[in-house]
């Protein structure tokens, strides 16, 4: 089969599209034939290997969880149909359209960590097959959603899901939601208001007409510099929440932002991760400051509902074909893009 791998960490040129051998599954694995699978931007730090730089080596490369095996195939957000089946799995599933949850977890439980990831651990769809377990493979046979929407939901949407849950954002609430134009942000923006919450966003201003028209209520311009007053002005009760990738200064000043109570849940620092930051804004307001990373079992089964139901249609930018996943990646890098960038092999 046909696959993009990457050689090394390194730039652009560290992918390669190869002629590999089709994977076979375990015997608690599916194969899927990969219709379509997302992009994010953990691929681009996992192909630079800058997760593993720091302060004392900001030379060292790896990947999140620690160091990659080479030649491997990224890709965390696929869909596709099930062409065959492990000898201890259900025949049954052969044929079946299923979305994968990229997600391995620390136990059963619903609620337990995420300890490896498609297409970063392992390998994943940027590829005609991909093998995973079973337990991933969830049904998605009558989705009114097209391959393409449904290959856009895995990590950003389950991202933007679990960090509403973390933040309780519900029905009536006020929710402040930053980068809200990218892929996390747009997924938050369209969840939120799906479930009755108010959606004030922050984006670059060219892009406020898509995220106005993705759900949000208020969008705030990050461009005309003056992000905490127009966000204060936009909800002046204050917020039940906010939904954060963004970070950076932003974060200290915008706890003031928060209603008493209230929860800022962080999973991304595209403005900075040192943040200085004065607890007594915090604790005096009886405030909660949550890290939040991707999903856990459970917002991941909520996602699924989801998308079987077609609750939300996911904001596709665009879609390039597999021998042109450098591309994709460059455009990704660029953030020109309002929503998520899918390969079709
Ligand atoms: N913890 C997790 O599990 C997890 C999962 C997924 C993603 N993430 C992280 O979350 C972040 C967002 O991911 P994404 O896929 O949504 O990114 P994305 O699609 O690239 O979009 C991010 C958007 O944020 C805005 N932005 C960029 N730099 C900014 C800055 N310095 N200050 C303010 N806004 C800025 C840009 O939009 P405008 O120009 O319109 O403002 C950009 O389009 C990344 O850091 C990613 O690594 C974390």
């Amino acid at each position: 089969m046909r696959a993009a791998v990457i050689t090394h960490h390194g730039g652009l040129d560290a992918i390669e599209l190869r002629e590999v051998e089709l994977p076979r599954p375990g015997p608690d694995d599916v194969l899927v034939r990969v219709a379509a699978a997302g992009c994010n931007n953990t691929d681009l730090w996992t192909r630079e290997g800058s997760y593993a730089a720091s302060a004392e080596d900001p030379d060292a490369r790896g990947g999140w969880l620690g160091p990659l095996d080479f030649p491997r195939v990224q890709g965390a957000d696929v869909t596709g149909t099930v062409v065959a089946v492990g000898s201890g799995t259900a025949p049954d599933l052969v044929g079946a359209r299923v979305l994968v949850d990229p997600a391995l977890y620390a136990d059963p439980g619903p609620d337990a960590a995420v300890v490896d990831v498609l297409g970063s651990e392992r390998d994943g769809g940027f590829a005609e097959h991909v093998v995973v377990p079973a337990a991933c493979a969830h049904r998605v046979d009558d989705s009114p959603l097209s391959d393409v929407e449904l290959a856009a939901l895995p990590i950003a949407y389950g991202t933007a899901l679990g960090m509403l849950e973390r933040g309780g954002v519900g029905e009536g609430h006020t929710v402040l939601v930053t980068g809200a134009s990218g892929g996390v942000g747009l997924a938050a923006v369209q969840l939120g208001r799906a479930r009755g919450a108010r959606v004030v966003a922050v984006c670059s201003g060219s892009k406020a007409q898509a995220v106005r028209a993705a759900g949000a209520d208020v969008v705030v311009d990050r461009g005309r510099g003056e992000v905490l007053a127009d966000a204060a002005a936009a909800a002046p009760e204050g917020y039940d929440a906010a939904v954060d990738v963004v970070a950076g200064p932003f974060l200290a000043e915008g706890l003031d932002l928060l209603r008493r109570g209230g929860r800022w849940v962080v999973a991304g620092s595209l403005d900075g991760w040192a943040v200085g930051l004065d607890v007594r804004r915090l604790y005096l307001a009886d405030l909660s400051l949550v890290g939040s990373t991707m999903h856990t079992r459970r917002v991941f089964a909520a996602l699924v509902d989801i998308a079987r139901r077609g609750l939300v249609r996911p904001v596709v930018a665009e879609t390039f074909a597999l021998e042109d996943l450098a591309l994709a990646q460059a455009h990704l890098a660029e953030r020109g893009h309002v929503g998520k960038i899918v390969v079709v092999p």
